[in-house]
C-alpha cells in the first residue's frame, strides 16, 4: 500500500511542486489548505500534470475539528506542513496574524498528530532563522535569532519542534530551512503567483520581462560583494520539491529501523529521528545583478533596473552549506541558475496573470 501523506498548504507554490514529486515517487497525497494564498487553479493544474484527481480538503490547520475529521478519515505516515504566512513587511504590521497563523497553526496540527499517534512530520523553515550569519556557507549548527515577526514564527516552531522531541522519543521531526525558491515546473503549468506587487526579486524581474513593472529597483549597490548587490543561495524549486521526497524517504527508513528494532528489543538501540534541521540550498551564492543579467541572457528580455537605497533588514550575504542534505539525504540541487531563469520565464509568459488568467 502506498504511504500517504498530509500536505498542509499543498495547493502553495513550494507545495503544488511537492505534491508532483511526491505523487512520482510513489506516495500518496492528501492536500488541505484554506486558500489564503493560493487558489483552486493551482490544484487543478497539478491534477492534469499527474493524471488523476488530488484528493483536495479546504479547510485551516487553526480547525481542530476539521482536523481530526481528516486524520480519523485517512491513515497517514506523516505531515509535510508548508501551511503557513510568508510576508516579512506584513509580518510587522500584523504580527498577531502571523503568530496566530504560523505558530498557533502548527501547535494545532501538532495536538491532532500526537492524539492520532502519527508522529513524522517535515516542517518548512527557512535559512532567515539565521539572521546575519557571522560565518559563510552557514551550517545547520549557526547560531539563530531573528529581527521580524515572520522569521520569528519559524524560530517558535523550531523551538517547540525541539521539546516536543525530548519530550517524546517516538517523534521524527526534520525541519527543512529553505534558502531562496526560485523557478517554475518545467511544464509551464505551475509556478509562484503573487497576490500583489512582488517582494521577492525572481518574481519582480519576470513581472518586469513581461511588461507588468516597468522596472526592477535593485536594494543597494554598496555591500561587501562581488558586484556590490546583495547575495543569495537560489534553488530551483522543483530541485526543493526533490529534496522534500528525499527527505521523508530518509524518515521511511528511519522509522522502518525503528519499527525493526522494538520487534527485536534486545538487537537494536530503538533510536528515533528526534529534531533534525536540514539546510535546503545550492551552497553557492549568485548576486543580484548576476541574477538580472542572467535572466535577460536565456530570455532575451532586457531587464531595466536602477539602484536605490538598501532595503531595511536585509543582509549583504546568505548561502547555505549543502553538505548535511547530501550526507543524509543522498539529496542535492541539481538545476543551474540558467535553468531557474528559463523555467521562471516560461511560466510568467505562459501565465501572465499567473493562475487568474483564463488559459
Ligand atoms: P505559499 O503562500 O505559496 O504557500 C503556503 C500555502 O499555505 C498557501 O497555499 C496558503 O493558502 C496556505 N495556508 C496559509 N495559512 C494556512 C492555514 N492557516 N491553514 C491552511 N492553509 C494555509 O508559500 P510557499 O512559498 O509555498 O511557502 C511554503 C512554506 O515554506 C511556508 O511555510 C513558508 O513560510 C516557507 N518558506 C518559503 C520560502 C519562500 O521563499 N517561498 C522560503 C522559506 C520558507
Ligand atoms: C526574503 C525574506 C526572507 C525569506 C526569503 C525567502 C525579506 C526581508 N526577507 O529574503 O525572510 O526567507 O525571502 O523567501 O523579505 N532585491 C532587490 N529588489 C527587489 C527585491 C529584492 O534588489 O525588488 C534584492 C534584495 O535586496 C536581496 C535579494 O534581492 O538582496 C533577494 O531578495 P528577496 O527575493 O526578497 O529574498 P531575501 O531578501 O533573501
Amino acid at each position: 500500500m502506498k504511504n500517504k501523506i498530509l500536505v498542509t498548504g499543498g495547493a502553495g507554490y513550494i507545495g503544488s511542486h511537492t505534491c508532483i514529486a511526491l505523487h512520482e515517487a510513489g506516495y500518496g497525497i492528501v492536500v488541505y489548505d484554506n486558500l489564503s494564498n493560493s487558489s483552486r487553479e493551482a490544484i487543478n493544474r497539478v491534477s492534469m500534470l499527474i493524471g488523476q484527481p488530488i484528493d483536495f480538503i479546504e479547510g485551516d490547520i487553526r480547525d481542530a475539528e476539521l482536523l481530526k475529521k481528516v486524520f480519523n478519515a485517512h491513515h497517514f505516515y506523516g505531515v509535510i506542513h508548508f501551511a503557513g504566512l510568508k510576508a516579512v513587511g506584513e509580518s510587522v504590521s500584523k504580527p498577531l496574524m502571523y503568530y496566530n497563523n504560523n505558530v498557533n497553526g502548527t501547535i494545532t496540527l501538532l495536538e491532532v498528530m500526537d492524539e492520532h499517534n502519527i508522529k513524522n512530520l517535515i516542517f518548512s523553515s527557512s535559512a532567515t532563522v539565521y539572521g546575519d550569519p557571522e560565518i559563510l556557507p552557514i551550517d545547520e549548527k549557526s547560531p539563530r535569532s531573528c529581527t521580524n515577526p515572520y522569521g520569528q514564527s519559524k524560530l517558535a516552531v523550531e523551538y517547540i519542534l525541539e521539546d516536543i522531541a525530548v519530550s517524546d522519543e517516538n517523534w521524527n521531526l526534520i525541519c527543512l530551512r529553505y534558502f531562496n525558491p526560485v523557478g517554475a515546473h518545467p511544464s509551464g503549468r505551475i509556478g509562484e503567483d503573487p497576490n500583489d506587487i512582488p517582494n521577492n526579486l525572481m518574481p519582480y524581474i519576470s513581472q518586469v520581462a513581461v511588461g507588468k513593472l516597468e522596472k526592477l529597483s535593485i536594494f543597494g549597490h554598496d555591500y561587501p560583494t562581488v558586484d556590490g548587490t546583495g547575495v543569495r543561495d537560489f534553488i530551483h524549486v522543483t530541485d526543493l520539491a526533490q529534496g522534500h521526497v528525499a527527505a521523508l524517504n530518509y524518515l521511511k527508513q528511519q522509522t522502518d529501523l525503528q519499527k525493526f528494532s522494538s520487534d527485536r528489543t534486545n538487537a537494536i538501540q530503538k533510536k528515533s529521528v528526534g529534531f533534525l534541521p536540514i539546510n535546503l540550498g545550492t551552497g553557492k551564492g549568485t548576486s543580484v545583478l548576476e541574477l538580472v543579467n542572467t535572466f535577460s541572457k536565456e530570455t532575451g528580455k532586457k531587464i531595466a533596473y536602477q539602484f536605490i537605497d538598501r532595503r531595511a533588514g536585509d543582509i549583504a550575504s546568505c548561502y547555505g552549506s549543502a553538505d548535511k542534505a547530501k550526507t543524509l539525504l543522498g539529496w542535492h540541487a541539481e538545476l543551474s541558475i540558467a535553468d531557474m531563469c528559463r523555467d521562471t520565464w516560461r511560466w510568467q509568459s505562459m501565465n501572465p496573470d499567473g493562475y487568474n488568467a483564463k488559459n
